[in-house]
């Protein structure tokens, strides 16, 4: 892999989001909660973590043709991401997330996804020369999974390398999984996707085995605050996060998918890329909010400094 620059295709939402002592349950109303918005959607997070840890982003992604839509592209510009094949769709509005997130940065969504859900195939085929000459192609699971697939199966027939992150889980088939270079689930999905319960680091190792058994060629679990387990070739290891106090997780998953490719991109290799996305992972535990929380490369440079005593 010899391209430096990832490709991200995916979602972008506005995230509602409250604040407030406990989730509700249904049919129960909480009082005393904070509001504020913020730009999230985790296809346009993971470009975003991209871009603030110092890689070269083109992000994929289909906005509505309104407020939100026109603000999220300026944000992008901002960012520095390659937005030339942004869209806007005309009948759709952009993506709109509901997030209630407690004291313990626990966090429900929930997702009316507009525009998003219209990215089709044929939208991308002006994409597939710059999909050609990417390094990586990364994905989640907020658009069509059709574009899903068609893209995996693009990208990994061009020998590009494809991390896939499927969040929110779903069922995949075989063929868009042999596609699938490197998948990163975190405990619910890897737990789905292998038909087990996963609760422990061990577990998830089982079921990263599992999953890789189904043709993946890498798993990484994602397991919060207990860092992640690596399936290389049949082979587990284990990744430890950082303790940091956890103030909101809205988009940690997220931010260590972006740091992930930016690592890989920069010829690391997948135990060290692994430590690198938690390191800024832990970063944005600690931020509340998805876009607001994601930390910029000379934060976590920093951030590795103070750790190492230096
Ligand atoms: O992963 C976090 C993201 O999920 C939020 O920003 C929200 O928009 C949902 O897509």
């Amino acid at each position: 892999m010899n391209s430096k620059k990832i490709v991200v295709v995916g979602s972008s939402n506005m995230d509602m989001v409250v604040k407030t002592d406990h989730i509700p349950v249904p049919g129960e109303t909480v009082l005393s909660g904070s509001f504020f918005m913020n730009a999230g959607g985790k296809g346009a997070n993971q470009a975003v973590a991209v871009a603030r840890l110092g890689g070269e982003v083109v992000f994929i992604s289909k906005l509505g043709n309104d407020l939100f839509g026109k603000q999220f592209s300026q944000l992008f510009n901002h960012e520095g991401i390659d937005t030339h094949l942004i869209q806007f769709d005309e009948n759709l509005p952009s993506g709109v997330a509901l997030i209630t997130v407690d004291q313990a940065g626990e966090n429900s969504i929930v997702v009316a996804s507009g525009a998003n859900a219209n990215l089709q195939n044929a939208d991308l085929k002006g994409a597939l020369p710059t999909i050609d000459t990417a390094g990586i192609v990364l994905l989640q699971l907020e658009i069509p999974i059709e574009t899903v697939d068609y893209v995996v199966n693009y990208a990994s027939a061009n020998g590009v390398r494809v991390i896939l992150n499927p969040a929110p889980a779903q069922v995949l088939s075989p063929e868009l999984l042999s596609g699938v270079d490197i998948l990163t689930p975190n405990k619910t999905e890897a737990g789905m996707l292998a038909g087990m319960e996963v609760t422990s680091m061990e577990t998830a190792g089982d079921a990263a085995r599992i999953i890789c058994e189904k043709g993946v060629k890498h798993v990484v679990v994602t397991m919060g605050s207990l860092g992640a387990v690596i399936c290389e070739n049949g082979e587990l290891s284990v990744q430890s996060a950082r303790k940091v106090e956890t103030i909101d997780s809205t988009a940690a998953g997220d931010v260590f998918n972006g740091a992930l490719a930016v690592a890989l991109a920069e010829g690391k290799e997948l135990k060290e890329a692994v430590a690198f996305a938690c390191d800024a992972a832990s970063i944005s535990v600690t931020r509340l909010g998805a876009q607001s929380s994601i930390p910029y490369r000379n934060e976590l440079i920093a951030a590795q400094l103070q750790l190492a005593g230096a």
